[in-house]
Order: structure tokens, then C-alpha cells, then sequence
């Protein structure tokens, strides 16, 4: 999402907690063992799949609907009217109440076209390490996970398709930063200032807790709590509809009042700290450079904004990517890799001239469908809906064909990797929601167990951005545009004499130079007046003095032809949580075989799947060895990665456990296939099906299969179907 700062903040905090009581006081409802802090819980969830289309459940969710759209038509007239902000910012926040009134209440409500058993997917995702917890057997640190094998080679394979589907095909220029930022990047983002909360902590254990997301909690018990009074109801319901607008001292005073505790161990809590969500560090040996790690990739490409520039021969549009690691402090990490405090970004800034945010390969995704879930839907109490990028774009609803194209090109690329597209939906940034400075946002949620995860987030940044950091650096971060003919212009402009001003004012002569520069013409005539009469100018720069002789400017002015004109380019970001994507892609492929509870597996596409085949010899005997070797040593130079499991155990065995890891083929050498014409059976994860196929083509038809140039179909009618049928209780050979 366009994340920056206080949004950024305010979203990860209320995920944290927010989540954790959604999951104990909605689910919980439904059924009492859900919601529980154990671990490995079970937790069955009705995905709202067919929510838009079932009359009953609509009938009772209209109330709330209706409650929602007048209170949406009620902030929409309040801004009309101009009414007073703190008017606003209440209406808004009751608007938010009535909106997460009925979310809660339609998930409570769908039916149960799916069931999910979380606890069981943990244990195989554990058990075959994809990825477990970090330093586990020195107690673990929440947050941090290590990745396996297969947790590596997923993700490799998801970062080499988002290289192919993106950097590729959209040409853009990739580039890796470094992670250790220096302070002063950071403060121009915005991040050492805002990306901070207040938070308090359990005296006792030193556990942290959002101070307003905890305060709003105890103030919905005492709510809910039969026993309390109208009058104390409505004065809690007050409260959590002014929170936003508390200072840290009345939330310190709420906390008093309400005698509120740490949820956890009921211990006292200590005063409320501002916490920033970046890891600190010094840069050097003496300690004198302060840095951070980086919270984003997205800082390390706009500071590099002139050098792509000029590698695209200074013209827009360009876009640049990176993938690498980030770093958030997380408050309380819990929900495995959705919220992690280190974790594998992949970020596009797209450069684009702001009068013009067409996209030249727009025409090709206009036609794609896509789930929306707008701001306006959003206020009005209604869902989401079904309509084509191109008509979402036409309407205005999506800001621009560039923002619009990128969201297709997400779906896309989502899809591709086997997201289940009912379990995806694009949900827009309510203006509260928004950065003042993003014009639009629109977040790629997918539904798992933990609810509607935001695993992709694609905002127009404008040019907040690069103007930040041009006005702090003094280096102009901007692109020539042509003009459509030359105009005449009168200026006055100051040009700076850099060698005297660089030896004057050392690192400062920079901004100096640009402050200069950025007079405007009677700032220039007052600059001329008083250098004539007093022989200097005092310029204001970054709160310090400097003063200005006349040996360090020159001043032009008179008509000038202009050829150009300087301008800021706009950004539109995708951004991309490689490890909620791998999170939500492992729920959507989670699969129980019908009627045996144990045998549980991904079924991950071919494309993504760690491994694309099992080879498995059904003996141990000798003979069979040249046939493995033959057949690992083709599936090599086809570069198909494989194993080869030799291993004791029934065949049936062996499958599940190729399955458990996804692998979607396996390889069968059987006492067949030691008879001329050598052949093996070639087995499909999903189906179970399999098909005999001569040794000579297994290997290019693994490769077809995987690359998607041929179809488990296709390739049913192209071999005979082998009938065995497998079970895990097969004798062993
Ligand atoms: P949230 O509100 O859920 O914390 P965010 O709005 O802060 O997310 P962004 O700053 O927009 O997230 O980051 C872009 C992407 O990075 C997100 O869409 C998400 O996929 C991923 N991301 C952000 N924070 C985390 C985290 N703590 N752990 C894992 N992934 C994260
Ligand atoms: N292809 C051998 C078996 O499944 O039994």
C-alpha cells in the first residue's frame, strides 16, 4: 500500500492487534476454541466466497449496510459543506466503527463454502521445513523466520517469475541499494519522524501494546459487557470515536481512568513511549554517522532518480525495480509471515510526466475483470464488484490508465502463481486512509484464515517523493520536457557562482545554490537592492543564515527562449510482500485428500513449485540404477529440478511425501520399465493420475508439462493411462 509514514504505521499497528481481536471476538462466535492464543490453534474459516449472491445472508447484513451508507452520506455532506475538521475526523471515525460492524458481521455470516484448518498446514509447513522460526533452539525470536529448502526454492522461483513477468516484459531497470541508510534519507522521507507510535508496555514481562489499539479494545469489552451501564457505554463509544485526536497525555489519562491492564498477564502497564518501527544502527567505527536498516526498498531508487534518468536518455516513463530485504520493527509479530520484523520486498517506482498518466499498453488489460472494492462501496456499506479495468478507469474510480494497468498487471501476475482469484480482491484507500500526498491507493488483499491480508500495495505517490528529496539535497530531480514550440519569457534569475560558493559554504553549498535559485523575481529585486545598498543578503536555509555577497551571483535578466520545461515526474509504486504472497499462496494450495485426513499437500502450481519431479526407483535392487541416472542426468540437462528418492517405504508412502512438498510430478522406474522398450510412469500430484511414457521422452515431457507448453490433458491423450491405483497401504517391495 502507499505506505509512508503515519498510514504505514497506523496499518501495521492496527493489523497487529486489531487482527488478533477480530480473530478472538469475531470467529469466537461462531466458535469458542477459535480465536485462541494457543499455538498450532484450529481455526475454521467461512470464506465469504458467495456472499454477494446469498439472500439471506444480504437480508441480515442490510441493516448494516444501510447504517454505513448514511453514515457515509453524512461525511460526504460534511465535506461539502466545509464543516469544521474535527467534525470531520468524528464522522469519520464512526463512519470506520459501522464500517468494521458490518465486516465483522459478514464474515460471521457466509456461508461456509470453504473450511480451513490452519493448525494443520502449520505442522506441514513445519514438519518438511518450508520455513520454521529463527534461533529456534536458542528459544526463537518472534518476527524472524528461517527458510528451508523448499521455503527457498518457492521463493526464488516466485522472485524469478516477478523478474520475468515485470522487469522483463515491462522493461524496467533493476537496481539494488544498499540497506544501511543514512539518518538524514530517512528524516527526508518522512520516516524517522512519523513512522513512530505511542505504545506502552506490561511492566512486568515488557511486552508492548499500541496504546490507542489497546485502549480501544478494553473500551469494546466494556461495551459488549452486559452489566454496563447506558450512560458508561456511550461514554466509552465517545472516546473511540475521538481516539485519533488524543495527545499522548489523555490517552495517559484514559489509561488511568479505565484502570487499563496488559490484556495478557493483567499486569500494570508502564507510561506511554513513542516508539519508532525502524531498527537503529551507527554507520563507521566511530559512531558518529546515525543510520537505520531500511524500512522500504523504494528511498534506495529515488535517491537514485538522475542516474536512471540519464540512462533513459532523460525521457519519461521509465520504471525501476528492486527486490531486497526490509526491516520493521514490528510491535508483536504474530501471524507467522503476513507480519515479520525482516522480510523480502519487491518495489517498482514508475516515472511518469503528471499531465500525462496514459499507458501505452493500456489497451491490452482493459478488458480484464477484476474484484474492486472502491472507497465509495466502502462508505456506502455495499461490497465489492466485478467490473473490467478499463471501464473502472473510464469511470474515474481508478485514478489513471497507468495506476489501472499496473493493478491488472498484479492481478495478473497473482493469478499466475495460483492466488485463488476468489480469494483476491483490489480494495481502494479511503481518503482518511491516504497519504495527503498519494492521489490514489488501491491494496491487492487476498482472504486467508488470518482474514484480508494487503499483500500488494499500488499507490500514485505523486511527486511528494523526489520533491523532498530535491529540496533537501539541492539537486534538481527533474525531467526537460519538450515543449510543444518555444516561448519568449521575461526572467530574472540568479545564477549562482558555485566555486566561491562551494568554498564559502562547504556540504550546504548545494542547497544554498538551489535556494538561490528558487527566489522568486521580487525575492530577486529585494536580493539585488540590498546587496547594492548594505553589500550582503541573508538566505535562510534549513533554519540556519547565510549571507550572500555580490562576488557570488549573478543576476540575468531580460527575454528568454525556451525550448523545455522542468517538471517533476510522478511515481506510481507497486509494492509487493514476497513473504505474505508466499503466506496467502500457501493457504490457497493447502489440500486434504478426500477421505484421508493425513495426507495433506500443496498443490502449487508447476511454475512455483520448489521442485518440478520426483524420480522414484520402486526397488532398491541394482538393476534399477542406470535408469535413475539416465533419467536424473536428462531431467539435468533440461535444468528440471528433481529429487531422487530411493528411500525405503511403499510407493504410496513416497508420494505423499513428494506431495507434501509439492512436488506436481513424480517418476516411477517399476519392473516394467526394465523391459525394452524401457518406459516409467509419469504420476500427477492433483489427480493422482497417471500415464506410461517412454524413458527417451520423460524428461522433455516433465519440462513441457512444467513450463506449461503442454497440458496434464494433452498429455493424456497423447500416452496411455496407467490404471494402478495408488495407497499408502501398499506392500512394500
Ligand atoms: P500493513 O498495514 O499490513 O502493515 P503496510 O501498509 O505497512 O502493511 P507497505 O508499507 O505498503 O505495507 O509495504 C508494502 C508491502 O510490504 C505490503 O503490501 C506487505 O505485503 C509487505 N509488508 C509490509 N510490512 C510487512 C511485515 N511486517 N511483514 C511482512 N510483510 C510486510
Ligand atoms: N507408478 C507406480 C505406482 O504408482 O504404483
Amino acid at each position: 500500500m502507499c505506505l509512508r509514514v503515519t498510514n504505514l504505521y497506523k496499518n501495521s499497528c492496527y493489523s497487529i492487534i486489531t487482527k488478533k481481536i477480530y480473530t478472538s471476538s469475531i470467529l469466537s462466535k461462531v466458535n469458542p476454541n477459535w480465536g485462541s492464543t494457543k499455538p498450532h490453534r484450529r481455526v475454521k474459516l467461512y470464506y465469504k466466497l458467495n456472499a454477494m449472491t446469498d439472500p439471506v445472508v444480504e437480508k441480515a447484513l442490510a441493516p448494516l449496510r444501510t447504517s454505513v451508507k448514511e453514515q457515509g452520506d453524512f461525511v460526504r455532506q460534511l465535506k461539502a459543506t466545509g464543516a469544521p475538521v474535527l467534525d470531520i475526523q468524528k464522522a469519520v471515525a464512526e463512519l470506520k466503527l459501522k464500517k468494521k460492524l458490518l465486516d465483522d458481521k459478514e464474515l460471521e455470516l457466509m456461508p461456509a463454502t470453504a473450511y480451513f484448518d490452519r493448525a494443520k498446514m502449520e505442522n506441514l509447513l513445519k514438519r518438511r521445513f518450508f520455513y520454521h522460526q529463527s534461533f529456534s533452539i536458542y528459544g526463537g525470536i518472534s518476527g524472524q523466520y528461517d527458510f528451508g529448502p523448499m521455503g527457498c526454492a518457492l521463493e526464488t522461483n516466485l522472485l524469478n517469475l516477478w523478474r520475468k513477468f515485470f522487469i522483463l516484459e515491462e522493461q524496467m531497470f533493476e537496481v539494488r541499494c544498499s540497506i544501511l541508510t543514512p539518518e538524514s534519507v530517512l528524516k527526508t522521507s518522512g520516516h524517522v519522524e512519523r513512522f513512530a507510535d505511542l505504545m506502552v508496555k506490561d511492566s512486568k514481562t515488557g511486552e508492548c501494546f499500541r496504546l490507542d489499539h489497546l485502549i480501544k479494545s478494553h473500551l469494546e469489552k466494556v461495551i459488549f459487557d452486559k452489566k454496563t451501564s447506558e450512560e458508561k457505554r456511550k461514554e466509552c463509544e465517545n472516546i473511540i470515536i475521538k481516539l485519533d485526536g488524543f495527545n499522548k497525555k489523555e490517552l495517559e489519562e484514559i489509561i488511568i481512568k479505565y484502570d487499563i491492564k496488559s490484556p495478557i498477564t493483567g499486569n500494570i502497564l508502564t507510561e506511554p513511549i513513542e516508539f519508532n518501527l525502524m531498527f537503529a544502527t551507527q554507520i563507521g567505527p566511530a559512531g558518529n554517522i546515525k543510520g537505520y536498516l531500511r524500512p522500504e526498498t523504494a528511498q534506495g531508487i529515488f535517491v537514485n532518480f538522475q542516474g536512471l534518468l540519464e540512462f533513459n536518455q532523460g525521457k519519461l516513463p521509465f520504471a525501476a525495480a528492486q527486490i531486497g530485504s526490509s526491516f520493521r520493527n514490528e510491535i508483536s509479530p504474530r501471524s507467522g509471515l503476513i507480519r515479520v520484523r525482516e522480510f523480502v520486498m519487491a518495489e517498482i517506482e514508475h516515472f511518469c510526466d503528471p499531465s500525462d498518466k496514459s499507458h501505452a499498453k493500456f489497451s491490452s488489460v482493459t478488458d480484464l475483470e477484476l474484484t474492486l472494492y472502491s472507497a465509495c462501496n466502502q462508505m456506502d456499506g455495499k461490497t465489492t464488484e466485478r467490473i473490467t479495468i478499463g471501464e473502472a478507469v473510464k469511470s474515474g474510480m481508478v485514478a489513471n490508465e497507468t495506476l489501472g494497468y499496473f493493478m491488472a498487471r498484479i492481478y495478473k501476475f497473482l493469478k499466475l502463481i495460483g492466488i485463488d482469484d476468489k480469494r483476491l480482491r483490489f480494495r481502494q484507500h479511503m481518503s482518511n486512509e491516504m497519504a495527503h500526498y498519494a492521489c490514489d491507493c488501491w491494496d491487492a488483499e487476498c482472504l486467508t484464515s488470518f482474514g484480508w491480508i494487503e499483500c500488494v500495495g499500488c499507490a500514485d505517490r505523486s511527486a511528494y517523493d523526489l520533491t523532498q528529496h530535491a529540496k533537501v539535497t539541492g539537486v534538481r530531480l527533474v525531467v526537460e520536457k519538450r515543449l510543444p514550440e518555444p516561448t519568449v519569457v521575461d526572467i530574472t534569475e540568479i545564477i549562482p557562482i558555485k566555486s566561491i560558493i562551494g568554498k564559502e559554504f562547504k556540504q550546504k553549498a548545494n542547497i544554498v545554490c538551489q535556494e538561490l535559485k528558487n527566489l522568486s523575481p521580487s525575492e530577486v529585486l529585494t536580493l539585488q537592492k540590498q546587496i547594492n545598498e548594505e553589500g550582503k543578503y541573508l538566505i535562510n536555509v534549513d533554519k540556519e543564515k547565510f549571507t550572500i555577497t555580490k562576488d557570488m551571483i549573478q543576476i540575468k535578466s531580460g527575454p528568454e527562449t525556451r525550448y523545455v520545461e522542468e517538471i517533476i515526474p510522478n511515481v506510481i509504486e507497486p509494492s509487493f510482500g514476497i513473504g505474505r504472497i508466499m503466506y496467502a499462496l500457501f493457504e490457497h494450495s493447502f489440500q486434504i485428500r478426500e477421505g484421508e485426513e493425513t495426507r495433506t499437500y500443496f498443490s502449487l502450481s508447476p511454475i512455483v513449485a520448489p521442485l518440478k519431479c520426483v524420480v522414484l526407483p520402486l526397488s532398491s535392487k541394482e538393476e534399477f540404477m542406470p535408469l535413475v541416472k539416465q533419467i536424473s542426468s536428462d531431467l539435468l540437462k533440461l535444468a528440471v529440478s528433481h529429487k531422487i528418492d530411493d528411500s525405503a517405504g511403499s510407493i504410496g508412502k513416497r508420494y505423499t511425501r513428494s506431495d507434501e512438498i509439492a512436488v506436481p510430478f513424480g517418476i516411477t522406474i517399476d519392473f516394467d520399465s526394465l523391459k525394452e522398450p524401457h518406459t516409467v510412469t509419469l504420476r500427477e500430484r492433483d489427480s493422482t493420475k497417471q500415464l506410461r511414457i517412454p524413458v527417451s521422452e520423460i524428461a522433455s515431457t516433465v519440462q513441457e508439462l512444467t513450463d506449461g507448453l503442454l497440458t496434464w490433458q494433452q498429455a493424456t491423450e497423447k500416452y496411455p493411462v496407467f490404471e494402478q491405483q495408488e495407497s499408502t497401504k501398499l506392500p512394500e517391495f
